[in-house]
């Protein structure tokens, strides 16, 4: 079977900036406590002609051209979301004709926070095998539109983004097999707060906005994913020292600090910040902070970055790739 890699990666930023300023307010909260729990000092909402569909496109095109791959060589788009609010069809199908990729195969997959690394996976394979030779994966959330402003839990994590990544053949190995999994015994601990039954059923209907159990998830993050990033290092067959870099996905500055600490990384490991300035985008924060340390410089073309994403579900996946 051959190998595969990241050709290119390109993001899309929401134009409006909320400082914490913005949120506290309706949350009795203040500037101090969410930089303090959470690292986050400033996110991004879309605004109404910022959708999960033009996000990432505009995401893609970057990626595509990065990747110096047209869409016409594109054989498959996953979008991994939960924010785009018509089930169905997939949006993939939609993205993929506004990108002039049609008739890519196309679908959307749903694993929350963790959904961009398992697209990466499912293209990695579909490449490794032959069934493709150019996939393009798409995470994308617009968070806002399915976030109570006024619950303190989550009005001020979470944010809106698209990040995308084309992957195709390579000639070295450039994204190792995938450690995922997930654990359904604690499917309540971030979902929405109702089904659209149960708004249906109401006298007065109420958007099902996310609920997340945050110091549940936060301890389950904070331990358990360390031993996934773990795994992930042994099955790609490198130590921390090898590593180049640290991506993972952005919940939390104090879940990254502690996973860090309990993975003993060097200080040559350059670690993903990106949720100072974009809060937790789910899907979208792992592409969002790679193409963040490429701008900047932390990391360049070549290098090895260990990406782990976790989230609903619970579900979680890591792999260590390429930078390319
Ligand atoms: O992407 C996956 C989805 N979500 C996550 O990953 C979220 C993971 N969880 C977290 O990031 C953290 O749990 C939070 C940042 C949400 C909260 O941090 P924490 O350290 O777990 O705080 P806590 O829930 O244990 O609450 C500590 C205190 C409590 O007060 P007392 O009981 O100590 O007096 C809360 O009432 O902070 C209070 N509190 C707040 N204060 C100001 C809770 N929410 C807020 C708030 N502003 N928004």
């Amino acid at each position: 079977m051959r190998h595969t890699r990241i050709r290119g990666v390109g993001t899309y930023r929401p134009r409006r900036v909320v400082p914490n300023s913005e949120i506290v307010g309706r949350i009795d909260s203040t500037d101090e406590w969410i930089q303090t729990r959470s690292g986050i000092k400033t996110r991004r909402f879309a605004g109404d002609d910022e959708t999960v569909q033009s996000m990432s496109v505009a995401a893609s095109q970057v990626a595509l051209e990065r990747a110096g791959v047209s869409a016409y060589d594109i054989d498959c788009v996953i979008v991994a979301t939960v924010s785009h609010l018509m089930q169905t069809p997939a949006v993939a199908t939609l993205i993929t004709e506004d990108l002039g990729a049609t008739p890519a195969a196309a679908f959307d997959i749903s694993a929350a926070c963790a959904g961009f690394c398992y697209g990466l996976a499912l293209a990695s394979d579909m490449v490794r095998c032959e069934t493709a030779t150019n996939v393009l994966v798409i995470g994308v959330e617009k968070l806002s539109e399915i976030t109570d402003p006024e619950d303190r839990g989550t009005a001020f994590i979470f944010a809106d983004g698209a990040g995308a990544a084309v992957v195709g053949p390579s000639q070295q190995p450039g994204i190792s097999p995938v450690v995922w999994g997930s654990d359904g015994s604690k499917y309540d601990y971030i979902r929405q707060i109702k089904s659209w039954d149960d708004v249906f059923t109401e006298d007065k209907p109420q958007w099902p906005n996310l609920h997340v159990a945050g110091n549940p998830v936060f301890r389950w993050a904070s331990f358990e994913m360390a031993k996934v990033a773990k795994q992930a290092l042994d099955l790609a067959e490198i130590g921390v020292e090898e590593l180049d870099a640290f991506i993972p996905h952005q919940a939390n500055m104090r879940i990254t600090d502690a996973m860090a600490r309990s993975l003993k990384l060097p200080d040559t490991v350059a670690i993903a910040r990106d949720i100072a300035d974009q809060g937790n985008t789910s899907a979208a924060s792992v592409p969002l902070a790679m193409d963040r340390m490429l701008d900047e410089g932390a990391i360049k073309s070549g290098d090895r970055a260990l990406l782990i994403a976790f989230g609903a579900g619970l579900a979680y996946a890591a792999q260590v790739v390429t930078i390319p």
